[in-house]
């Protein structure tokens, strides 16, 4: 058996590895070991996907929990590399662009061990964003590179990394949201809310660039609350300390809740009129659910999501236009539900 490492740390990371958890477990060969940094460690940001997802308990917690980027990044070098002095991987895959995406992958390479980076590639070009940072240093140094989209592996390319390290898998959060579709159509989370499918919006925010500031987010809010139907926001931490400072009045148009579980999310976003955010992820689940996306942001690492989906990059001063034309969309190739196959078909090429 072959020890393969899944990294995950904060809730975009676990509708990642639970598809190539799955698929390893039904494996003779490989043997998924689950360590979870303890980036997010809240019952909502964390223990709620693994409920949800049907993810065991990891095998190994580092509990590194809140801190700076400097602190969370080394005390997860830290504590990562004094795991594998003792739990041997003969692969470790790292997944999007947190923190410890960059922190697991350092301490990794150090000790010679293999890793391959699920997520590569992708690029906002702006590197104010600290995701934007650990997707450079992930990738400068990982030995494999999945990638999700065509301008991925272009964007491994210039930065001269051989094509024969990279691979096209598609998009494994697809394969999350195909393997809870039964779920998620079951839930109808709308309903609790008192709303009707196709006559609400979903707001997201939480990039620093957006919530850390009171007058910045004051003004998104602003400009959401003229969207004209009910609006569901769950609140994430970051945003949450910013947002109980500002008047109760601005808030008046938002149904708030604490952060939702993955399947009351999804169901949220499958039956709504369209989503406003600020994410990465939520991106790629519109443009594959074929639900409008206006993204508050100037970049999107994401463009696959803009040229063949849903998604649309705005300004607050130009959302109220771009809600009155609401995008349709393609799914991108490979965004099926099987790229943990891939992946699997992959890293038995890499350990033969
Ligand atoms: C992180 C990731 C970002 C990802 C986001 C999704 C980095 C650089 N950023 O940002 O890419 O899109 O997660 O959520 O890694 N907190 C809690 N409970 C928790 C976790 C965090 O209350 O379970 C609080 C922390 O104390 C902190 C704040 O939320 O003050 C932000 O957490 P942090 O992990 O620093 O980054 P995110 O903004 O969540």
């Amino acid at each position: 058996m072959k020890n393969i490492h899944l990294i995950c740390a904060a809730r975009p990371n676990f509708m990642k590895i639970a598809p190539l958890y799955k698929a390893m477990k039904a494996t003779s060969d490989l043997n998924p070991v689950i360590v979870h940094t303890g980036q997010h460690y809240s019952y909502e940001m964390s223990q709620a996907f693994f409920d949800d997802l049907g993810l065991p308990e990891p095998d190994h917690h580092l509990d590194v929990g809140s801190g700076t980027h400097a602190f969370q990044t080394g005390e997860t070098m830290i504590a990562y590399e004094e795991l594998c002095e003792k739990s041997r991987a003969d692969l470790v895959v790292v997944v999007g662009d947190v923190n410890a995406t960059a922190a697991c992958t350092m301490a990794a390479k150090k000790l010679l061990l293999p890793v391959a980076h699920l997520e590569a590639g992708l690029r906002s070009l702006d590197r104010t964003m600290p995701e934007e940072i650990n997707r450079i240093v992930t990738d400068s140094i990982s030995d494999w590179h999945w990638t999700p989209s065509a301008d991925a592996d272009e964007n491994l390319i210039k930065e001269n990394i051989r094509p024969d390290q990279i691979r096209m898998v598609g998009n494994i959060m697809i394969d999350s949201l195909v393997m809870m579709k039964h779920a998620i159509d079951m839930a109808a989370a709308w309903q609790k809310y008192l709303l009707d499918p196709k006559e609400y919006g979903v707001l997201t925010l939480h990039r620093p660039v957006n919530v850390d500031d009171a007058a910045t987010l004051a003004r998104l809010l602003e400009a959401v609350a003229g969207a004209g139907v009910p609006m569901i926001f769950p609140v994430h931490p970051r945003t949450r300390k910013v947002l109980d400072t500002l008047p109760k009045t601005l808030l008046k148009s938002f149904i708030l809740t604490d952060p939702l579980s993955y399947v009351q999310f999804i169901s949220l976003v499958s039956e709504a009129k369209f989503v406003v955010t600020d994410s990465g992820g939520i991106q790629e689940e519109t443009t594959y659910l074929n639900i409008p996306c206006h993204t508050l942001r100037e970049t999107t690492e994401r463009p696959i999501t803009v040229t063949m989906g849903t998604n649309r990059l705005v300004k607050p001063e130009t959302l109220a236009q771009s809600l009155q034309n609401p995008k349709t969309g393609s799914v991108p190739p490979l965004w099926d539900g099987n790229t943990a196959s891939r992946v699997i078909d992959h890293i038995r090429e890499i350990l033969a």
